[in-house]
């Protein structure tokens, strides 16, 4: 019950919200664990001798750290990469006056069939390994004592993916101690069932556990506090809970003026859960709040607060390249930097729960996305995956996932699945509705999507369910002109797109396209290098060109926009290549996080950047004739000249997206020059390079912050003496990091490179590479030396520590 608040305790109680300390104390809890790969079930036991195990900081996936193997077992979709079990250990001891305390692990991500033990006692087992849990360690701490905390991995059942997984607890873990009574796991659901910039309405629940032996009454703060920290509203109650239970409480506020959370002004508010027993804090709890809203319409696609906006979309697997799948925000957000410049606006969860650091990015950087369960049902897709973990596990999963996820502003979409296997069979009617009813009782917000193949009414079980709010479809870009009479009154989507091929820097000028086989199965007769062209013209024979998708998505208003396959090329999945390919070419951007030209081509279309961007490359043989593109917009034409001379004005006619000239090749100066009405906007030089003679070393930071988390990326190009990019070098380079970094990764973006991604050097592919830096928590400046051994001059950069 609610008991009436006088004025003045109100008062006095909002005042002290922020005289107090924080109750809840959440720990990284990465450092020091011992690992082993293996499998070792003694190591649950406090006598077990763990000398020889290696000591590490999580997050840690052993996969990246194997060798490439054709005959691995994880095969070819995987990277052949190993799996197999490992074991992780840590000691760890709890103040002795701790004993009051409710004191949980929580895991945002273990790879796969994880158990977790402690101090002998198994606290319970996760098969998938994309999903985020926790434990409460109380019942079975020794407090004041040394602690064992086991956790035995097992991603030995092979093939079990589509994709690369990584091996391993690949995500962080935090220790949150709390008082006995406390907010629940995930236990806030913050809703605006008004959003308007004059006046909000907020609904918030919170669900409170209460560990205590004994009834309690307490009081229920809420406070919503700007960007900047300032109050904007809030409510307090007085409530009572029983002993040894869980309640969810209610608070409605109002908010007046406020300011809309949106793609380019991503602006977040946060609701600040506070409860008091008698005065004392004993638990705060922060969820973030966006207020936005947005709309599907059958007829004129998605708006957000109002306004049209079509989705730029891209999928991302959760890979982080080089690092494997060991996650890292800064990874993330210069993942999501490149992907912002280039004028995306949405991101697909390719095909599973990703990481709190990505959502939580999404939502600070003003990304809209599409949230996605499951890559397979009941029926599998691949020997191992998770249809085994199907019936005893989909259920607690799909609950999870949406609680964990449904406080981000970001999300506007649930996806229960990807090219789910049932949408051939009559199963997939019950197994949709059942999916969909979990999801609405979790969150009624949001529509629930599915990315479907099958555009034959009578042949999708899915779509047939009825169950569906919003209907997402994979590919088939030719057949959306018949969707509006069709799908009569249906929200649209292209959910999947394009799935082209390119290698960054290689330029195929053969008339004759080097494209993936008509059907499938068929003899691939792609370049004997592994290469493919990155003019975009190679697609796969179920996908588009990026040109040929796009042209269809924008002129049809009533698809909601497009997710194109892929943001970044991934590893696995290298079709149609054969060993030794062993990460995908359906990148906009390479594995190392280098754009290929056709992320040009969007950042033209999506992004309001001027853009004038000319390929290939101007080293080639005499007289050869070369295909010249460019992108650009903002200008009416473009001139071409080569050293001076003019080879015509040219401009996008009718739906083109770039514009292109044959050009016989001399060696020089290419320029293109951009105008409107006359007057220049850009102008781009590509001249042909010469000897190498430099490296060039640059960091995408200045300086590193000593917390053994940041990462610093160098770029490694290689330049004559003019500073022109060697567009055929392939030195090999070899790295020396000194002071507060490390090197953990490297990476040149060609997709059959069989030198470990944790080498001390890599060979540049078409001129580039890149390098990953880890802070080493020493509080020394990093220096990164570059030498070829061949007479290039050794080249050194200095990042300071922070
Ligand atoms: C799609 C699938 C993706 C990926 C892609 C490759 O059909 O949903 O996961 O496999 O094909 O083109």
């Amino acid at each position: 019950m609610v008991k009436k608040i006088t004025l003045a305790f109100a008062i006095l109680l909002s005042v002290s919200i922020f005289a107090q300390k924080q109750a809840r104390i959440v720990e990284d809890f990465n450092k020091n664990w011992n690992f082993k790969l293996g499998d070792y079930p003694e190591a649950i036991n406090a006598n077990f001798n763990a000398s020889d195990w290696r000591t590490l900081q999580l997050p840690h996936d052993w996969s990246i750290e194997g060798a490439f193997d054709k005959d691995a077992k994880t095969k070819q979709a995987q990277g052949f990469l190993p799996a197999g079990k490992g074991w992780y250990r840590k000691t760890f001891t709890i103040p002795a006056s701790w004993k009051s305390k409710t004191i949980s692990i929580e895991f945002d991500g273990v790879f796969k069939n994880s158990e977790v033990f402690i101090n002998g006692k198994s606290l319970g087992i996760r098969p998938n390994g994309y999903i985020s849990f926790g434990y409460d360690l109380s019942p079975y701490l020794n407090f004041g004592q040394a602690n064992i905390i086991a956790v035995k991995v097992d991603n030995d059942a092979q093939p079990n993916s589509r994709w690369y997984t990584g091996s391993g607890i690949y995500r962080n873990v935090r220790l949150v101690t709390s008082e006995k009574l406390h907010v629940g796991k995930w236990g806030t659901f913050v809703t605006t069932p008004e959003v308007s910039t004059k006046k909000s309405k907020v609904h918030l629940e919170v669900t409170i556990d209460n560990d205590n032996d004994t009834a309690r009454e307490f009081t229920l703060v809420t406070s919503i506090l700007d960007a900047k920290n300032k109050e904007v509203a809030n409510k307090i109650s007085i409530e009572k809970i029983s002993a040894k239970t869980f309640e969810t409480k209610v608070h409605n506020l109002d908010v007046l003026k406020v300011q809309l959370w949106n793609t380019e002004n991503p602006y977040l508010y946060k609701v600040v859960t506070k409860i008091y027993e008698k005065s004392v804090l004993v638990d705060n709890y922060e969820t973030p709040l966006g207020f936005r809203y947005f709309n599907f319409d059958s007829e004129k696609g998605f708006s957000l607060n109002g306004i049209p906006t079509k989705i730029y979309g891209v999928c991302l697997h959760h890979d982080n390249g080089a690092l494997g799948a060991v996650e890292n925000i800064h990874a993330v957000r210069r993942k999501l930097t490149l992907m912002k410049e280039m004028g995306v606006n949405a991101i697909r969860m390719s095909h599973n729960p990703h990481s709190l650091e990505m959502m939580q990015l999404c939502d600070e950087m003003g990304f809209i996305v599409q949230d996605e369960a499951f890559d397979v049902w009941k029926k599998k897709k691949v020997t191992n995956d998770y249809h085994k973990d199907w019936d005893a596990w989909h259920k607690q999963d799909l609950v999870d996932f949406i609680k964990r996820d449904r406080n981000h502003p970001s999300v506007m979409m649930w996806s229960i699945g990807n090219e789910i296997r049932e949408q051939f069979d009559s199963t997939g009617i019950a197994i949709t509705r059942e999916l969909s009813k979990i999801v609405k009782s979790l969150d009624v917000t949001r529509p629930v999507t599915s990315a479907l193949t099958e555009n034959v009414i009578e042949k999708n079980f899915i779509y047939q369910s009825g169950a569906l709010d919003l209907l997402g479809f994979n590919y088939k870009h030719e057949d959306y002109k018949d969707f509006p009479a069709k799908f009569k009154g249906q929200k649209i989507l292209a959910s999947e797109s394009v799935s082209a091929l390119e290698t960054r820097g290689h330029y195929d000028q053969s008339d004759v396209i080097k494209a993936w086989p008509t059907k499938y199965g068929a003899p691939f007769d792609g370049n004997a290098d592994w290469t493919v062209s990155a003019y975009d013209q190679v697609k796969s024979y179920w996908g588009a060109t990026h040109e040929e998708n796009w042209k269809t998505i924008k002129s049809q208003d009533f698809m909601a926009g497009t997710f194109i396959w892929t943001g970044f090329d991934y590893i696995g999945e290298p079709d149609p290549y054969p060993y030794p390919a062993r990460s995908s070419y359906f990148g906009i951007v390479d594995l190392a996080g280098l754009p290929k030209d056709v992320y040009y081509m969007y950042q033209s279309e999506w992004s309001k950047k001027t853009v004038l961007h000319i390929l290939p490359h101007w080293n080639w043989t005499k007289d050869q004739e070369i295909n010249v593109w460019a992108y650009y917009n903002n200008a009416d034409e473009v001139e071409l000249y080569l050293n001076g001379k003019s080879l015509g004005k040219k401009s996008k006619q009718n739906d083109d997206l770039h514009i292109e000239w044959k050009v016989k090749y001399e060696p020089g100066t290419l320029k293109a020059v951009s105008r409107k009405n006359g007057k220049v906007v850009l102008e781009k030089e590509i001249e042909t390079a010469g000897q190498a003679s430099k490296i060039d070393l640059k960091a995408d930071k200045t300086s590193i912050k000593n917390d053994t988390y940041d990462l610093v990326y160098v770029t490694v190009s290689m330049l004559d003496k003019d500073g022109n990019l060697l567009p055929n070098a392939m030195d090999l380079i070899n790295f020396e990091v000194t002071g507060g970094g490390k090197l953990v990764g490297v990476d040149n973006g060609y997709q059959a490179n069989l030198e470990s991604f944790k080498s001390n050097s890599c060979k540049l592919f078409n001129g580039k590479c890149v390098v990953i830096i880890q802070s080493n928590g020493k509080k020394d400046n990093v220096q990164l030396k570059a030498s070829t051994g061949n007479g290039i001059p050794i080249s050194s950069i200095n990042i300071k520590v922070n």
